[in-house]
This record gives structure tokens, C-alpha cells and sequence, in this order.
């Protein structure tokens, strides 16, 4: 099948599907599972490609598993963070976080840095990246998050820069920090079950799950930060 003719067939079924941003996910799929550039789908529309493992991914894209989960990676501000059944798939919106930081440290950079429920580390990593100065805590209560954060500095080479440990938000850290940041779990209990597939079957509840009023995390952490 010709590259161009794989490209739109993918973007139409993902629209059809109701994906909002349908041309970015087939162009990741192409440049995933073909190993192209941005570049040579542009100029190369006439190569003759096997569609096979492109239209695999764009099954199960369908059924409603996300690109993140299928490929076990996202981009989160520019890095390759990998995720796992204990992390939540890091999300776009997040990436404001860091520019607000970017813009209130600008004149003096925070050396010191505590993430609370930090995941796959994708907040307290894009922060140490954007501060290179700085050294990090990232807290999770779940152990599988901690690993998968660990591995994650490890492959950014932050790892002598960022400890992550296992906890419940800020109880027992003794130690001061310049910023505090945290993505909490945050929806409603009872939105949980109608959430999108991807989201539901994917991101794990301890990640996702804010109590009746969705407040829960949120009055725990600043009662644990005293
Ligand atoms: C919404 S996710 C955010 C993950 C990551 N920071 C991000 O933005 O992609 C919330 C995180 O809080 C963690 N968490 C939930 N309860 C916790 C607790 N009591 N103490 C520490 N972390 C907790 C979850 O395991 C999850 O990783």
C-alpha cells in the first residue's frame, strides 16, 4: 500500500471513530511502527509500505486503548517517559504545570523540589530538566508508580537528581522545598464508571479516583504538608 494511501485511510478511521485529533494519532502510528520522520511522510507518499502492524495498532486504537498504553510510552514536555499498570498515562494538560513554574522561578530557579503522587515522574523530570540546578523528591503511594519513575530518570540520566520513594503525599518528609507540585487524583467517585474506555480500563483508580466531591487527595495533602 502506498504511505499516503496507509496516512489517510488511518486519519479517516480514527475520525470516524470519533478521535478529536485523529490526524497527529495516525501520523504516530506511522512514525512508530514504520520508523519514519514527520519529514519523510511529507515526502515520501509513494513508497509502497506494509500496512500489517499499522493497522493492528489502529484496531486496538479502535476498541479504545490509547497510543500511550499500546506503545508503553508518552511525550510529556518533550521527553520519552515509559508508563506501566501503576502509572497514569501522562496527559498535555499537565505540561501548563511546568510552564507556570517556568514563569515564577524564572528570575530565581528552585533548588529544591518536592512532587507529590508523581506517577511516572513526568512532573518532577520535566522540572529537573527545565532546572538543571535543581534535585528532586517524587512521592507515590504506589510501588509500581516509584519503579517506573526510577527507570524513567534513569533513561532522561536525571537519576542523580531525582529520589523517588513510596509514601502517603508529604507525611514523615521532614525536609523544606522551594515548590511543591502535585497532580492529584481528582474525579468525582461516581464519574468513574461512565469515564472513556481509555481511561477507565487503562489508568489505574488510585490515580484517578477523588472521593464523593473529587477533594479528597487535595484536603490530605495540605493537612500533610502541616
Ligand atoms: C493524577 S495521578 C498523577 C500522576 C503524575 N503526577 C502525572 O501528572 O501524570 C495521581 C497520582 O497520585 C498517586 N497517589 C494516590 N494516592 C496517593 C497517596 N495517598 N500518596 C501518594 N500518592 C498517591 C497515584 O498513584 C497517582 O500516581
Amino acid at each position: 500500500m502506498k504511505l499516503s494511501h496507509l496516512q489517510k485511510h488511518l486519519t479517516q478511521t480514527l475520525a470516524d471513530a470519533g478521535i478529536e485529533a485523529a490526524d497527529q494519532e495516525a501520523r504516530l502510528i506511522l512514525e512508530t511502527r514504520l520508523e519514519l520522520s514527520w519529514a519523510d511522510l511529507i515526502s515520501q507518499g509513494d513508497r509502497e509500505v506494509d500496512p500489517s502492524s499499522a493497522e493492528s495498532d489502529l484496531q486496538k486504537r479502535i476498541s479504545g486503548m490509547s497510543l500511550g498504553r499500546i506503545y508503553g510510552q508518552k511525550n510529556f514536555y518533550g521527553l520519552d517517559f515509559t508508563l506501566s499498570p501503576d502509572t497514569l498515562e501522562p496527559r498535555a494538560d499537565t505540561e501548563i504545570l511546568i510552564d507556570i513554574a517556568r514563569h515564577i522561578y524564572k528570575e530565581k530557579p528552585p533548588e529544591t523540589i518536592l512532587d507529590l503522587g508523581t506517577g511516572t515522574g513526568c512532573i518532577l523530570l520535566a522540572l529537573l530538566h527545565s532546572f538543571p540546578q535543581a534535585r528532586g523528591l517524587g512521592i507515590d503511594k504506589a510501588a509500581g508508580a516509584v519503579a517506573t519513575a526510577q527507570q524513567n530518570a534513569l533513561n532522561l540520566k536525571m537519576s542523580a537528581r531525582a529520589v523517588f520513594q513510596q509514601g502517603d503525599w508529604a507525611s514523615g518528609i521532614t525536609e523544606r522545598f522551594d515548590l511543591v507540585v502535585s497532580n492529584p487524583p481528582y474525579i468525582d467517585s461516581g464519574v468513574i464508571p461512565v469515564l472513556a474506555e481509555e481511561v477507565r480500563n487503562h489508568d489505574p483508580i488510585l490515580a484517578l479516583d477523588g472521593g464523593i466531591d473529587g477533594m479528597d487527595a487535595y484536603e490530605k495533602i495540605f493537612h500533610s504538608l502541616g
